[in-house]
Parts: structure tokens; C-alpha cells; sequence
């Protein structure tokens, strides 16, 4: 299994702080945002991780996390030429996974307590498919939602929907089988232009292949807000003083 984080986009929400900065390196805490995820992939044992962003920053990323040594993985590189959604960045994966890996994919504003480890070996023995992880919020709309039907089975999931049916937020983390890139292929560009990530994930759901798991501990999209920004903040250094992280 091969890893990929998503570190590109214009961060329009967080301006004037990315401005100049790419999202995914402002603090949180002790140590900028994308460690989190780099540190995420190495507890789940993938060791070969794929960094995709942008042409200007990418040269801050290779200054700041070169091989991926300290981490103890191997990183690669991949420059996204213009942002056109989180699937369309996936889809530069392709060669780096060779048509043949499954793929971790963590998007690189995502910080979170779930130790992948186990979802990456019970991947490893779905035959097909994609996994994805749900968090219960209390405000979801900002994110994918899930909708429900009987017994817990996924029927879709909804973009930042203005009525959220479910409870729960699609998180950035997902598992897709090697057929991802020929799939993101069917995937038509959203009313904003974008390959979004969620339509993917619905053309598994569709297809019944789909499985997902609700992640425990907490979850932060550190990317979408002043408040969620310093939220992020607060419970990092919370957790990092009482020696938890
Ligand atoms: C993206 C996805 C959304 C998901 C979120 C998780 O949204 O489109 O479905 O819930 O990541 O971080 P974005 O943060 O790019 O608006």
C-alpha cells in the first residue's frame, strides 16, 4: 500500500495567512500542519508517501521534509499545475502507484488520534473497493455528510449539504483499490469545476464496494477556518503538555 497526501489549493478561507504560505505548513502547535499526517502515515506502516501540491510551494516542502527520513518514510513529489479538486490531484498518483498499489490517500490538513494500522491491513484484505472514515460533529455541513438507510448502509454521500441527514463528517482519510484512476476518468467536474472527491466516492458506493468505519478519538480539519485553525492549536498544545501526543 502506498500513501498520498493532498498539500495543494489556494486556501482561499484562510487568507491573509496563505497569502504566501502554503495552508499545510502553518503552525499547529509545535510543528507545521502536514507533520501530522506524514506522522499518521508512518503509524499506519506506509512507508512510500506521495506529497502532491503546488509548483510554488513545492520547493518549501522539499526543504522542509526532504527524503522523509526523520519520519522514517520515503517521499516523493508531484506537482498539481492548477487546482481542480481533490480527485483531479489524486488522479497524478497514477504513476507513482504503478497501476498495481492500493492507495492511503490523507489529505494534508487532517489531524486526528485513529491509528490507521488496522484499516490499512483489513484494506489489505478487501478484495475491491474503497474504505472511508466518518466522525460524529456536531455541525457537519461544512463537510461530506453520509446519508443512511437501514441497518447502517451507505446510500451516499452529500458535498456540504445545506441539510445535513446524518450526523457525521466524511473525513480526509481514504483507502481506494488500484481501479481508483480509471474510476476518477468517469468522474464529471462539479457546478464549482472541481473532479470533487465525494462523487468519487459515490461511483464505490454505487458500485457496492465501499466499506467505512467511524473513527474514533478526535478528528480536525485543521484547513477550514480561523476557529478550527486554532482549535487545532489549542488541543494539539492541550494534549502535547499532558504528554498524550
Ligand atoms: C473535503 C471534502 C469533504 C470532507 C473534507 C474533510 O472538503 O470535499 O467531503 O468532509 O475534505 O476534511 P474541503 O475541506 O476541501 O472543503
Amino acid at each position: 500500500m502506498k500513501g498520498v497526501i493532498l498539500a495543494g489549493g489556494k486556501a482561499t478561507r484562510l487568507r491573509p495567512l496563505t497569502f504566501v504560505t502554503n495552508k499545510h505548513l502553518l503552525p499547529v502547535y509545535s510543528k507545521p500542519m502536514i507533520f501530522y499526517p506524514l506522522e499518521a502515515m508512518a503509524k499506519a506502516g506506509v512507508k512510500d508517501v506521495l506529497i502532491v501540491t503546488s509548483s510554488e510551494h513545492c520547493g518549501d516542502f522539499m526543504n522542509l521534509l526532504r527524503s522523509g527520513q526523520t519520519f522514517g518514510l520515503r517521499l516523493s513529489y508531484e506537482i498539481q499545475e492548477e487546482a481542480g479538486g481533490l480527485a483531479q490531484a489524486l488522479s497524478l498518483a497514477r504513476g507513482f502507484a504503478e497501476d498495481k498499489d492500493k492507495i492511503l490517500m490523507i489529505l494534508g490538513d487532517n489531524i486526528f488520534r485513529h491509528n490507521l494500522k488496522k484499516a490499512v491491513s483489513d484494506f489489505q484484505r478487501q478484495k475491491k473497493g474503497a474504505k472511508i472514515f466518518f466522525k460524529e460533529m456536531e455541525n457537519c455541513a461544512q463537510y461530506g455528510v453520509p446519508v443512511f438507510g437501514g441497518n447502517g448502509k451507505l446510500l451516499k454521500i452529500e458535498e456540504k449539504p445545506k441539510r445535513p441527514k446524518s450526523k457525521y463528517a466524511q473525513t480526509g482519510v481514504y483507502m481506494y483499490d488500484d481501479r481508483v484512476f480509471d474510476l476518477i476518468k468517469k468522474v464529471k467536474p462539479s457546478s464549482r469545476g472541481e473532479i470533487e472527491i465525494t462523487d468519487l466516492n459515490n461511483l464505490y458506493i454505487r458500485e457496492g464496494t465501499m466499506s467505512y468505519e467511524i473513527m474514533g478519538g478526535w478528528w480536525i480539519d485543521a484547513g477550514t477556518s480561523y476557529d478550527e485553525l486554532l482549535r487545532a492549536n489549542n488541543l494539539v498544545a492541550e494534549l502535547v503538555k499532558k504528554g498524550e501526543l
